[in-house]
């Protein structure tokens, strides 16, 4: 990567990846700001110590499936010169009222499949509107967004999981149509998927537990780490693809 970023933005911050994300862009990286996004960073204590210590995480309230929360949020990143790296995580498989990946079709259920294609597939595209001015201000800019192997048309061998596959493959649509016409504007732009691996998150818990110990499963920093080692080697002529954490291509 030509320079590393010095203005970044980092959604789902809060937590997981992302706030390991954020994590390593302050320390390895030395970013000049770091743009922490979540819903309700007020909430996160994890956040609010990082913030405390240092005054280059600038902690903002973001909803991926709300424009409104999304132009409140612009009030406070719009003041940056320019963001070099975007990285969103915001993602959604189950929630706390009832929403789990489907084991079959009777499962299978109008409200969440909704759901997850507005967080995990709009929500980028909304991003990728409101961030673009700052994007074109970088001499090379990077917005990718964490997608999953199950978004794989092809790699589907084991079906269900109907909502949070299609809305993975939706997002990856998405991305490949947006890194086209941005190429086109920004020949050195750099917007792609990628899958993190299997990662011991709140997403993952409740389908992590019965790994077998020869599973890989990887920490939030482990992944943080492989997904910025990844974003680092990216080339613009590498734009539009979908890249596992160790950088190898995945098939659509
Ligand atoms: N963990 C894995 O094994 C794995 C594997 C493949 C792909 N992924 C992908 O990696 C990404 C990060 O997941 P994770 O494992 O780090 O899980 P996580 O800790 O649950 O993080 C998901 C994040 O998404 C945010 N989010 C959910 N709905 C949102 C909304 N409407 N607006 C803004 N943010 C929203 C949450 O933020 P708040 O609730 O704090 O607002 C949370 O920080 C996801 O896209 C996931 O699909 C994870």
């Amino acid at each position: 990567m030509t320079g590393k970023p010095k203005v970044a933005l980092v959604t789902g911050a809060c937590s997981g990846i992302g706030l390991a994300l954020v994590d390593q862009l302050l320390s390895d990286w030395e970013t000049d700001r770091v743009y922490a996004c979540c819903r309700n960073p007020d909430s996160s204590p994890e956040l609010y110590d990082r913030m405390e210590a240092d005054s280059r995480l600038v902690p903002v309230s973001l909803d991926v499936t709300s424009e409104r929360s999304i132009a409140a949020a612009m009030e406070i990143i719009g003041r940056a010169p320019r963001l070099d790296l975007v990285i969103n995580t915001a993602g959604l498989l189950h929630n706390e009222n009832g929403m789990r990946p489907e084991k079959r079709l009777s499962e299978v259920n109008a409200d969440d499949l909704l759901l997850a294609f507005d967080v995990n597939a709009l929500g980028t595209m909304r991003l990728a509107m409101a961030l673009e001015p700052l994007l074109k201000e970088s001499p090379a800019p990077r917005f990718l967004s964490l997608s999953a192997r199950v978004g794989s048309i092809e790699d589907n061998r084991a079906g269900g999981w109907y909502a949070y596959r299609a809305s993975k493959a939706a997002l990856n649509m998405l991305l490949k149509t947006l890194a086209i016409e941005w190429s086109r504007l920004r020949p050195r732009i750099v917007c792609a998927a990628l899958h993190p691996g299997t990662v011991a998150t709140s997403l993952s818990a409740p389908f992590t537990r019965n790994r077998k110990s020869t599973q890989q499963l990887f920490t939030p920093s482990e992944a943080a780490g492989h997904l910025l080692g990844v974003i680092a080697g990216l080339q613009p002529e590498q734009s539009g693809g979908f890249f596992a954490w160790d950088g190898t291509e995945i098939p659509w």
